[in-house]
């Protein structure tokens, strides 16, 4: 199956919006975090409902929102939920961003990245299109050491790319970025019952929930890109 159609079925479920919930938790640190100055462009990497773009929008002056997204459908839904100016939302794969070079100061990607086919080829596409001095933020949830996250890929259709931190760190390097952060970010909102009460929503122990959300929460990967003067 391909990704689009994949993703298509979700947003007709109502599963965009879910997903920014939950993603939320973690992804509000790693927005507040991004140094957006008046005027600059940034993308968002798989938008999915296009949230990202709405926040950022509500507390920094930039130009213009980018979001690109390989599903129709979620593209549709982000366009409907989003009554700010400047901000666009573009159905394209992370293959081939369609945008000039040098053309965007920040990209954001939140739960997205790994699904890309070729994701060494979308590094460098990226590397394509920031800017000097520009940043990749890369944030995941699922990833190598963060083995309660593995049973995903046998309930999605799609090839999922399952690296660990240091094939991130190598890869970003590889494809020319200087990695100047790497970092896990807990869920802290996420609600732990007692003990007592596991097997929980899927859940076989408690310790298995925290190594999860607490332990390992998102992987944090930010790139940037310095060329040689
Ligand atoms: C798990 S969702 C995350 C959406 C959003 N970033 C969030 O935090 O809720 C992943 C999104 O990436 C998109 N996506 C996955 N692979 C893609 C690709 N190769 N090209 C473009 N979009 C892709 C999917 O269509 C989907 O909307």
């Amino acid at each position: 199956m391909c990704i689009g159609a994949e993703f298509d079925r979700w947003a007709n479920e109502g599963r965009d919006q879910e997903m920014a919930d939950r993603h939320w938790h973690t992804a509000k640190h790693v927005l507040s975090a991004i140094d957006v100055e008046r005027g600059d462009t940034i993308l968002d990497l798989g938008t999915g409902s296009g949230y990202a773009l709405r926040a950022l929008s509500e507390v920094t002056p930039m130009a213009t929102g980018l979001g690109i997204d390989a599903s129709g459908e979620m593209i549709r839904n982000a366009n409907r939920y989003t009554d700010v100016p400047d901000i666009y939302f573009i159905q394209a794969d992370f293959g081939t961003i369609p945008l000039e070079t040098n053309s965007v100061e920040q990209v954001f990607s939140m739960e997205a990245f790994y699904y890309s086919p070729n994701p060494h080829q979308t590094l460098l596409e990226l590397f394509r299109v920031i800017k000097p001095d520009g940043r990749f933020h890369c944030a995941v949830n699922f990833f190598e050491e963060s083995v309660h996250t593995h049973e995903w890929q046998a309930k999605i259709p799609v090839k999922m790319t399952l690296w660990d931190r240091k094939t991130y760190r190598e890869a970003f390097k590889a494809a020319g970025f200087e990695v100047v952060e790497q970092r896990c970010i807990p869920d802290e909102d996420i609600e732990i019952p007692p003990a007592g009460d596991f097997p929980f929503e899927g859940w076989s122990t408690r310790a298995d929930m925290i190594d999860r959300y607490r332990t390992w929460g998102t992987l944090l990967t930010i790139g940037e890109v310095n060329h040689p003067a």
